[in-house]
């Protein structure tokens, strides 16, 4: 029975990522910041560890406990949009910290254990959004395609010991809990300088909304990083990340 360790189980893809895995007979170690035991259908082949991204000893804990992982996906992440303008650079150094260092603190932490078995799956979700330049959203697109760079690199470095990287982009999704984050964090809507702008930029992406990207696109996509090797390095997920990755060539 293969392991799959996934950070950010507590909601949206990372716990559709979860049950999609238990469901095939995975056994799933669904990483949380704060444990939950309830979200996930109960199963010998689940276990839930305490992992928040941020914090070096929560990781080192988490991989030791795990034991181990044959695929681990990095997905714990948030948006928080803003004009750059206005964003401190304390939002600046958060949204850098989950989403980009975090995935590089969790792979460090398992690589040496991958590397000495001479195999292993690397998965990172960035996003679609690194596809396309646009407004508001500039520090969280920098620190996914930050990802996405070191993805390519690492992906060359660690094949020599049969370790494969993929990056899953996402489109973008209601069913998650990203968005309601995302306004949680906005800044700048009173702005007397960027407030007309933001509002008419987000009315105008709002109104553009195609079909979107279900959870279950995402967990398809790591399914198929996690069990065939030959998929590339890049997997879209979700219909409008399909078609932004076409248009991008
Ligand atoms: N939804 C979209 O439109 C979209 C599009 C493209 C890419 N993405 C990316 O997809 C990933 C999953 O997002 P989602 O849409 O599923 O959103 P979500 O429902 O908000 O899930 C985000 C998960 O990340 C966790 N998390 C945040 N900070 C963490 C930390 N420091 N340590 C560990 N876990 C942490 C959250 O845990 P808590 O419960 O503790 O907050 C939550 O479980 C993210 O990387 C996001 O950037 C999302």
């Amino acid at each position: 029975m293969k392991t799959i360790l996934i950070t950010g189980s507590s909601s949206g893809f990372g716990l559709e990522t979860a049950r999609y895995f238990l469901e095939r007979d995975w056994r799933v170690l669904a990483t949380m910041r704060t444990p939950q035991l309830d979200l996930l259908p109960p199963s010998r082949n689940l276990q839930v560890l305490q992992l928040d991204v941020t914090d070096l000893q929560s990781v080192h804990r988490a991989i030791e406990a795990a034991g181990p992982i044959d695929v681990v996906v990095n997905n714990a992440g948030f948006g928080a949009p803003s004009p750059f303008e206005l964003t401190s650079m304390e939002a600046v150094r958060a949204l850098f910290e989950t989403n980009t260092f975090g995935t590089m603190a969790v792979t460090q932490a398992v690589l040496p254990q991958m590397r000495e078995r001479q195999s292993g799956v690397i998965i990172n979700v960035t996003s679609s959004v690194t596809y396309k330049p646009l407004p508001l959203v500039g520090v969280y697109r920098a620190a996914k395609a930050a990802v996405n760079a070191f993805s390519e690199s690492l992906a060359s470095e660690v094949a020599q010991f049969g370790i494969r990287v993929h990056m899953v982009l996402p489109g973008s999704s209601g069913e998650t809990r990203f968005r309601e984050t995302a306004r949680t964090r906005l800044q700048g809507m009173d702005n007397a300088i960027y407030g007309d702008y933001m509002k008419r930029t987000i009315a105008r992406m709002a109104e553009s909304t195609g079909p979107g990207t279900q959870s279950k696109d995402v967990a398809e996509a790591v399914w198929r990083a996690a069990n065939d090797d030959s998929a590339p390095l890049r997997i879209p997920a979700g219909a409008d990340a399909l078609q932004w990755a076409s248009e991008a060539g």
